[in-house]
């Protein structure tokens, strides 16, 4: 979480700070503040607000250099004192993404050395750190790398002098950062969309990087202090793709993206005539044909989608699958099985549990790898042998939405190349799932047809406080994911079941407060589902019915019917989840929440 913007230029680089931690926002949005050096001076605006405090504050600030930062609060609560950057002795300016686990002993220490302390942070070592190496002498390069090797955690560092107009100092370790390369001035910024405005050319850096930056050029040592070479990559993100456009947020934004980017996420294989394994990488064919069984790993929306994924791989491929949240699997013991592809699901690519839980397999002896991201150059992806990237597009709302429906079709599509390799795929069913994968992005536009109606339909929900989400099999995880929707972004508190438990436990929660949403796909399990719908109505629950045509659920006094258009199979999890998210983007603007930056959460969890 967390993000960080710097520029060295000849022109003024305030404009390009707050542009960019404008666009950095998703990652963090309790304060923000930047720094510049002007007329050999450090100044520093700092905000508790949002980027638009901050650019009201910094109207009259100016300078050639500076960094800036959004904040997501790990140590200490949000308040300017806290937010970054954090400043020693009026002349070393520190940004940090990350989390330094060692920084009460480091503090104490710096504190007998006479440092004063003005914040509750991890980060503010950090700066009295590099000032105590930098005033005895040593360059700023120096300084900060010789305080890198005392930093215990993870880190995404810019550091600025007083006395220093023309250089920048940034490393990485643990959390991610790149570099801009601009004519005449250089950028560092948290992920390329935040510096699309200046320049598309951008270095990746690596784990341990530490960066000297000027106006006119820029020197990479790595984590031994060598001095290295890192390609120089031309970003193909759109500008446009992080702009809101027409839509009111950017999740009503990316909930209406869902068909482009499906089709986009599965142009390769609906373009071609039969499944190979290949779209998974170039070892994909030897490496599914030495596997045995699949091992997900993942947080949040995605840790649901590889739970949907169980279902196929199970079902269709008739290998065993097993999905675990990362934050948990990292810290048990498990059963090791080298045979296990190791899946990681990821729309960042950065989820700090999720990149340390495929370390934790890796050392148990996981060596076959499948990461499935949104973003080709994140962590995670570089991390694995196989990769499939999820072409989504930038996903800014805090509450993932295309990210989702993506994974899904990937996931889908590792289980019929791994169906087809275990000779359980026939040429013609092939060719249905084919079929039916092609024309998903026109059934998931036809589901967005029904936002009138659930626009309506959340009126009923500006004023409950519980909501109960139910669904069978293959939907239980859409249940879920349509929880955790509702719950994210409008605060209804809001739990999912399988819709066979009710009565184990959540029954009795049910009266006429607790309205109780139910997906009713017409599966096999469509039967059971309408007799658990009889339980919850017999209790005076409000029932609101996803149904798909010919399931026979009448509408009637307290049970409220959307009528979905198709039943899709298989893929009915995919159109299932549309109007779940529409649901909770509705209730949420009835509530006035804020949409894409609910309280207390950020996009990317890049801290434990
Ligand atoms: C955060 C986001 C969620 C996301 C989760 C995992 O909690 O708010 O939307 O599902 O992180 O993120 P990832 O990038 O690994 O999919």
């Amino acid at each position: 979480m967390c993000g960080i913007v710097g520029a060295v230029a000849q022109r003024n680089v305030v404009p390009i700070l707050l542009e960019g931690l404008q666009r950095l926002e998703y990652r963090g949005y309790d304060s923000a503040g930047l720094v510049v050096v002007h007329d050999g001076k450090l100044e520093r605006v700092r905000s508790t607000g949002r980027v638009v405090d901050l650019t009201e504050k910094s109207a009259t600030t100016q300078g050639h250099i500076g960094i800036a930062h959004t904040r997501w609060a790990t140590h200490g609560v949000p308040s300017e004192r806290n937010a970054h950057p954090h400043i020693s002795k009026n002349h070393i300016a520190v940004v940090h993404n990350g989390i330094i686990e060692n920084y009460e002993e480091l503090r104490s220490r710096l504190t007998t050395a006479g440092y004063e302390f003005t914040s509750d942070t991890d980060t503010e070592v950090i700066a009295h750190l590099i000032h105590s190496h930098y005033a005895h002498g040593t360059s700023l390069l120096a300084a900060t790398q010789a305080s890198l090797t005392e930093l215990v955690g993870a880190y995404a560092i810019g550091v600025i002098a007083a006395d220093n107009p023309d250089q920048l100092i940034c490393a990485r370790r643990g959390s991610p950062l790149l570099l801009g390369v601009g004519i005449d001035e250089h950028f560092i910024a948290s992920d390329v969309s935040a510096l699309l405005p200046v320049t598309r050319k951008v270095v990746y850096l690596e784990e341990g990087d530490v960066v000297e930056l000027g106006r006119l050029a820029y020197q990479i040592f790595d984590a031994t202090g060598a001095r290295v070479e890192r390609a120089v990559q031309t970003s193909e993100m759109s500008n446009e793709s992080v702009q809101l456009g027409e839509y009111t947020h950017y999740m009503q934004k990316e909930i209406h993206e869902q068909p482009q980017a499906l089709a986009d996420t599965l142009e390769s294989v609906c373009n071609s005539q039969s499944l190979v394994p290949g779209i998974f990488g170039a070892e994909a064919a030897a490496t599914f044909a030495d596997i045995n069984s699949i091992l997900i790993l993942a947080c949040g929306t995605s840790h649901h989608a590889g739970l949907v994924a169980k279902f196929w791989l199970e079902e269709i491929a008739g290998i065993t699958c097993n999905v675990e949240i990362a934050s948990e699997y990292r810290y048990r013991t498990s059963v090791p099985n080298p045979k296990s592809l190791v899946v990681v699901i990821s729309q960042s690519g950065e989820t700090a549990d999720t990149q340390a839980a495929l370390n934790h397999a890796k050392s148990l002896g996981h060596g076959h790898t499948l990461a499935i991201c949104n973003v080709a150059e994140s962590a995670l992806v570089r991390l694995c042998k196989l990769r499939m990237l999820t072409r989504a597009g930038p996903e800014i709302g805090v509450a993932s939405t295309k990210a989702f429906t993506t994974q899904l079709a990937a996931l889908f599509l590792l289980t019929l190349v791994l169906a087809k390799q275990r000779g359980r795929l026939t040429a013609e069913q092939e060719q249905q799932h084919l079929h039916e994968l092609r024309h998903l992005p026109s059934a998931v536009q036809k589901v967005l047809e029904l936002e009138p109606q659930i626009a309506m339909l959340a009126v009923k929900f500006a004023n409950k406080h519980n909501a109960l989400f139910l669904g069978r099999g293959l939907h239980y995880p859409i249940a879920l994911e349509g929880a955790l929707k509702l719950k994210e972004i409008s605060y209804i508190h809001a739990e999912a079941y399988p819709a066979g438990e009710l009565k184990h436990g959540p029954l009795a929660l049910v009266d006429k407060d607790m309205p109780v949403i139910s997906v009713a796909p017409n599966d096999a399990l469509l039967e059971k589902l309408k007799s658990n719908l009889q339980e919850v109505r017999a209790r005076g629950g409000e029932l609101y019915v996803f149904a798909d045509a010919n399931t026979h659920i009448h509408a009637a006094d307290g049970i409220h019917i959307m009528q979905m258009p198709e039943h899709a199979g298989y893929l009915s999890p995919i159109l299932h989840t549309i109007p779940l998210q529409l649901l909770a983007y509705y209730v949420a603007l009835q509530k006035g929440t804020d949409v894409d930056k609910p309280r207390n959460l950020a996009k990317s969890v890049t801290v434990e």
